[in-house]
């Protein structure tokens, strides 16, 4: 990932601004990073060394879930380097999915007893969850994932219906590919965010990502 720094949405041209801001299910569908063809040729290697973002986000997940039987899923898994994190930490009851078939392929080298012990699907976010996937525990993903997601696709109350008690998110919350309200639309499905850090982890090059910890509120 490159360390260009994306201009928020508020100081974009003022058309593109209001509608980004009121219409944000109208915004064009990007090409490019939303797509399969991007990530299955952009090179698996770039996510196979851990950055303190990333350990952030690990460490959060196994805060919030102590027990190593705990049902996990990493959206937006790539090859894998958060799930071999938490397997090599005892971890024994996780999932991934990841359109990029190359990703998943290249897991079973890189990481052959994790991918062994778990269930990783290659499916776009879209298709998985519409299949209704068992629940989980919790659901984290570290993007950019769901921020290349089209708005029109209801996403978080989607993911909000399998995760039984949180969702962790390390995202890009500025210079997005679409605009989202995150803390409106998971309160719209029950869960209230719980923990917030921006940015995610200090002093590092991917300082603009940002930590958000949403807790279901029946749970
Ligand atoms: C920036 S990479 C991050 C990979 C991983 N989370 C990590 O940090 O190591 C984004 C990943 O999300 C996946 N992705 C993006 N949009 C997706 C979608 N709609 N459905 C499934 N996977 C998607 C890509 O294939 C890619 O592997």
């Amino acid at each position: 990932m490159n360390g260009r720094v994306g201009r928020p949405v508020l100081f974009q041209s003022f058309g593109k601004r209001l509608l980004h801001t009121f219409l944000p299910w109208l915004v064009w569908r990007r090409r490019g990073v939303t797509t399969r063809e991007y990530w299955e040729s952009y090179p698996t290697k770039h996510f196979l060394e851990m950055e303190p973002a990333s350990l952030a986000l690990l460490a959060e997940v196994m805060e919030l879930a102590p027990d190593r039987n705990s049902a996990i899923l990493d959206m937006g898994c790539n090859v894998g380097r958060h799930l071999n994190h938490l397997y090599g930490h005892g971890y024994r009851n996780l999932r991934g999915v990841d359109f990029n078939r190359v990703a998943v392929s290249d897991m079973q080298t890189q990481h052959p007893e994790m991918f062994a012990a778990s269930k990783v699907t290659a499916s776009s976010f879209q298709d998985f969850l519409d299949a209704g996937p068992e629940p989980v525990d919790i659901v984290y993903t570290r993007g950019a994932t769901f921020e290349n997601v089209h708005p029109s696709y209801p996403l978080v109350k989607r993911v909000c219906a399998i995760a039984k008690r949180y969702v962790v998110m390390v995202i890009l919350e500025t210079g997005h590919t679409y605009p989202r309200f995150w803390e409106y639309e998971f309160a719209r499905a029950g869960f209230e965010l719980a923990h917030l850090r921006r940015p995610a982890a200090a002093l590092t090059p991917e300082h603009r990502v940002s930590l958000l910890t949403f807790q279901r509120l029946d749970g």
